[in-house]
């Protein structure tokens, strides 16, 4: 798995419109990922939260490579439907060649607000990793409404890089250059997880909303850049002049050390969000 390089454009390229940036460097980050332990917890935490059944129809919003196709679509059988939608035509492409061959599983190049999926087809809509990425994670929400039949079901899970951590030997300097590196902008919302309850509660069609956190960490320096390209991240801050070159080497010698002591650790929260859809 290769880290994939952010730069202080972030906001506007990256996940956010991946063909414009390097598709093939992006494909490679997501499927490098998909099949970690890290995000193979996710991936079965939104499942078991889904209670699929036979002929279910599942919308997956932002689906990137694809990767819960498969389980979904065992689950579904060959009368349910697995929809991956997804803004990039590469990912699309890329997805419908390794997962369409499972007979009940479908793709489409479109965007989470504009889907052109069916309205009232399906019974799950989800989406992964999706709203941190997109301008407007409200007009997601209500496209995932839209497509939902009454009584279906939402599932939404994201991160909130706001909140990460990562271990500094209870030195204060270290603690403060972290948290103004986490609070550069690295994607359009990188608060999304901890505002998620109050996105879905605005939803007027959404009740029995259930919002869960959990924490996700590494003790590992290498995995932590390849996986949430922790040192990227440092030299986004200093891009935006959030810290300085001073600032940015202390805080890459202290991770080094930390790590080489076996006492690195970095942290990330992650949201899911379920909900019932009401049309009455
Ligand atoms: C971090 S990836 C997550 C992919 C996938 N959900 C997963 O869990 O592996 C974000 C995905 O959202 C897609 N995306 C970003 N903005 C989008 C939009 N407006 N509409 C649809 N997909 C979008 C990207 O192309 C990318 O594949």
């Amino acid at each position: 798995m290769e880290a994939v390089t952010i730069t202080h454009e972030e906001p506007t390229r990256y996940f956010s419109n991946v063909d414009r940036n390097d598709p093939k460097q992006l494909i490679d980050y997501i499927e490098g990922i998909a099949f970690t332990d890290e995000i193979q917890y996710v991936t079965k935490t939104v499942f078991n939260s889904l209670n699929l059944k036979a002929g279910d129809k599942v919308a997956d919003l932002g689906c990137g490579t694809g990767k819960d196709a498969v389980l979904i679509s065992h689950a579904i059988g060959q009368e349910g439907l697995y929809m991956g939608v997804d803004l990039s035509e590469e990912m699309v492409k890329y997805a419908a060649e390794k997962y369409m061959p499972l007979g009940n599983v479908q793709f489409s190049a479109a965007s989470a607000t504009d889907s052109q999926l069916e309205s009232d087809f399906y019974t799950v809509a989800k989406c992964e990793r999706l709203l941190q990425h997109v301008p407007q994670p409200s007009q997601v929400i209500q496209e995932m409404v839209r497509v939902v039949k009454n009584g279906g079901q939402l599932s939404i899970i994201d991160t909130d890089w706001d909140s990460s951590q990562v271990s500094n030997g209870q030195d204060p300097v270290i603690r403060d250059i972290t948290r103004r590196i986490f609070s550069a902008v690295f994607n359009q919302h990188k608060d999304i997880g901890v505002n998620l309850k109050k996105i879905l509660k605005d939803n007027a069609n959404l009740t029995n909303i259930k919002v869960k956190p959990f924490l996700l960490t590494t003790e590992s320096l290498d995995f932590a850049n390849k996986m949430y390209c922790l040192t990227s991240r440092g030299e986004v801050a200093l891009q935006h002049g959030l810290i300085n070159e001073a600032e940015f080497t202390q805080w890459k010698a202290a991770m080094d050390e930390m790590d080489k002591n076996g006492i690195f650790y970095f942290t990330l929260n992650y949201f899911t969000g379920n909900a019932i859809v009401k049309k009455d």
